[in-house]
């Protein structure tokens, strides 16, 4: 396993439309899920898209255990999301492609999903509470679109200026 490195915000990357992945879940794809969920754990997040990565695949990685409980790692390979509720819950959303950056979005309160986990099987299931949040706000990323889109055009752009700016002063920090 290995620790990737995250983009951020405004890498270009983070807009593309990740592609299904066809075929079987194979051994390959399995290495690429073990080094999302060691990046994940390290960052430290609770969900992670392979776009973020920088692999354009319909993939995602999830944890959703609270600290000092066990691990409980969830994969999702080819995820879709079949319906959704008409109810709304607001949730205040982070996101590791936009460190440090929190807001309030309101999303459908449940969703019945569909994907093929670690193993390749087919699962079918409903998602409500943070369940419900992270797996939307994951297949947003698959669709090349991040929380910030979901906020005003200046608040997107005072995030990513925030970003930006962060970058800069690390870049000068460990230049000095
Ligand atoms: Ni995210």
């Amino acid at each position: 396993m290995a620790i990737r490195e995250i983009l951020t915000v405004p890498d270009p990357r983070l807009k593309e439309v990740s592609k299904p992945v066809e075929g079987p879940v194979t051994d390959e794809l399995r290495a690429l899920m073990d080094d999302m969920l060691e990046t994940m754990y390290d960052a430290p997040g609770i969900g992670l898209a392979a776009i973020q990565i920088g692999v354009p695949l319909r993939i995602i990685v999830m944890d959703l255990a609270k600290e000092g409980d066990e691990p409980a790692p969830r994969y999702f390979v080819n995820p879709e999301i079949l319906e959704t509720v008409e109810e709304t819950q607001p949730y205040e959303e982070g996101c590791l492609s936009v460190p440090d950056i929190f807001d309030e979005i309101e999303r459908p309160a449940r969703c019945r999903l569909r994907y093929m986990d670690y193993n390749g099987n087919l699962v079918e299931e409903w998602a409500e509470d943070l369940y419900a949040v992270c797996i939307q706000h994951e297949m947003d990323h698959l669709e090349g679109t991040l929380f910030i889109d979901h906020l005003s055009r200046l608040k997107r752009q005072r995030a990513i200026d925030k970003v930006k700016k962060a970058k800069l002063r690390k870049i000068r920090e460990d230049a000095a």
